[in-house]
């Protein structure tokens, strides 16, 4: 049932405040006393110390899913010490790629029943490796065949984008972080505002949907463009790759997300005064400000002024340097730092803990794909040529 909502897809968009909540429930321990504030995955707790011993942590997918473990991946190479690697499950097919008995391979899916993901599952199993799955359907193929797993109660997902159970994924691979990372006294300050931030995260969700109608106004002025370019660092490489599938596979537009360190290496020679650019800038280690002294011409006093030292800020001044027609996606606060001059349209985010981040991050971005989709007059919940659950190679 959609209820009040003309499609399923805005109806998920905005569940997830719910939808995250479920995900978390019975999950966090909010710690007191002598008790500290953690996590429990029922599904892993008798597997975690042969996580954390494995050669390598292995993260398979496809789509949405690939996406949801990137960005999860700096936090879980954070709190685990455990190098993570990225495999888009038909690349790994078509590669065999090797994988031995020390790795643990993780596969991501929403349905549980993608074709190249569960083929890659046989593959990694029959190689030897700990296979986990991380999966929203209960009795699904890849719940079934792995050998443990955590189930991400995003609740059904029925729009073929995916856009709950992207933030799910990604809150229950923050808690697989936190869960691997358990042994450790070093990162015990860090890990419990984690938790905090977990505890909290539905009701930033809640506030950031409030950016509704200024994505329709967005969506409205970028209808008829042929192409939309997102970049993004860090933690959020994924938000870029994930914006940008949505606003393809629902809006019928060229989107492509673009890691920022490589915006050198070729995306620049595509910028001009027409084609629009998002660039996300919300505050981690990729966006700093640092007091720097500078000397008043008037008084030859040394003081101190607040002077862009953030690697996102400067890509912002190199984009506009070649007149882009720059989108910026910033923390609350941070508009006059972050765009000086010239920026078409800025977007206030509320801030969380920089690995968090991405689930607030993404929230705009699904919002634009779904109204550009019916301003354009596409069909929003079943795109064409594509299928919910993808089970043929
Ligand atoms: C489980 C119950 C939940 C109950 C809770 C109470 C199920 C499905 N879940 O949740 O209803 O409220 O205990 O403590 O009965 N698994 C895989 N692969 C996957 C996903 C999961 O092997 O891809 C396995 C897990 O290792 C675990 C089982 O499935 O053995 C259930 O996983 P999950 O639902 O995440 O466990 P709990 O959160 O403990
Ligand atoms: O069910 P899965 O998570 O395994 O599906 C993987 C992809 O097919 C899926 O995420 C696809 O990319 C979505 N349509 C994206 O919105």
């Amino acid at each position: 049932k959609k209820g009040n909502y003309e499609h399923y897809m805005e109806k998920e968009i905005f569940e997830q405040p719910e939808s995250l909540t479920t995900t978390m429930r019975g999950r966090l321990i909010r710690g007191g006393e002598s008790k500290l504030k953690s996590v429990v995955l029922g599904g892993l707790k008798d597997h975690l110390r042969t996580m954390r011993r494995s050669r390598r942590i292995i993260f398979i997918g496809c789509g949405t899913s690939y996406n949801a473990a990137l960005a999860a991946r700096p936090i879980i190479e954070e709190l685990s010490g455990v190098p993570v690697t990225m495999e888009l499950a038909s690349d790994l097919l078509d590669r065999q790629g090797p994988i031995y008995r020390e790795d643990t391979a993780v596969f991501v899916s929403q349905s549980g029943e993608t074709a190249d993901t569960l083929q890659a599952l046989e593959y990694a199993n029959s190689h030897g490796a700990l296979c986990v799955g991380i999966t929203n359907t209960v009795g699904s193929a890849i719940a079934r065949g792995t050998h443990c797993g955590v189930h991400i109660n995003a609740g059904c997902e029925i729009g073929v984008a995916s856009t709950k159970a992207y933030t799910s994924q990604i809150a229950v691979m923050t808690m697989l972080a936190l869960a691997l990372g358990d042994d450790s006294m070093s990162s015990r300050n860090r890990r419990e505002e984690i938790v905090d931030g977990l505890f909290d995260l539905p009701n930033k969700v809640k506030e950031v949907l409030k950016l509704d109608k200024d994505m329709k106004e967005l969506a409205k002025l970028l209808t008829e463009e042929q192409s939309l370019l997102i970049f993004g660092r860090g933690y959020n490489y994924a938000t870029a790759l994930e914006g940008a599938l949505k606003v393809k596979e629902v809006a019928l537009m060229h989107s492509e997300g673009i890691l920022a360190g490589e915006m050198k290496h070729g995306p620049l020679a595509l910028v001009d005064e027409t084609l629009p650019i998002i660039v996300i800038a919300t505050r981690d280690a990729t966006f700093r400000q640092a007091l720097r002294p500078c000397f008043l011409l008037l008084t030859y006093s040394r003081s101190y002024a607040l002077i862009p030292d953030s690697k996102q800020q400067s890509v912002i001044q190199q984009l506009r340097a070649r007149k882009g027609r720059l989108i910026v996606i910033c923390t609350k606060g941070d508009a006059e730092a972050v765009c000086p001059y010239g920026v078409s349209r800025v977007i206030e985010v509320p801030r969380v803990e920089d690995c968090l981040q991405p689930v607030i991050n993404i929230v705009p971005l699904q919002l634009l794909a779904y109204h550009l989709t019916v301003l354009r007059g596409y069909n929003v919940d079943q795109p064409r040529n594509l299928a919910k659950s993808v089970t043929t190679q």
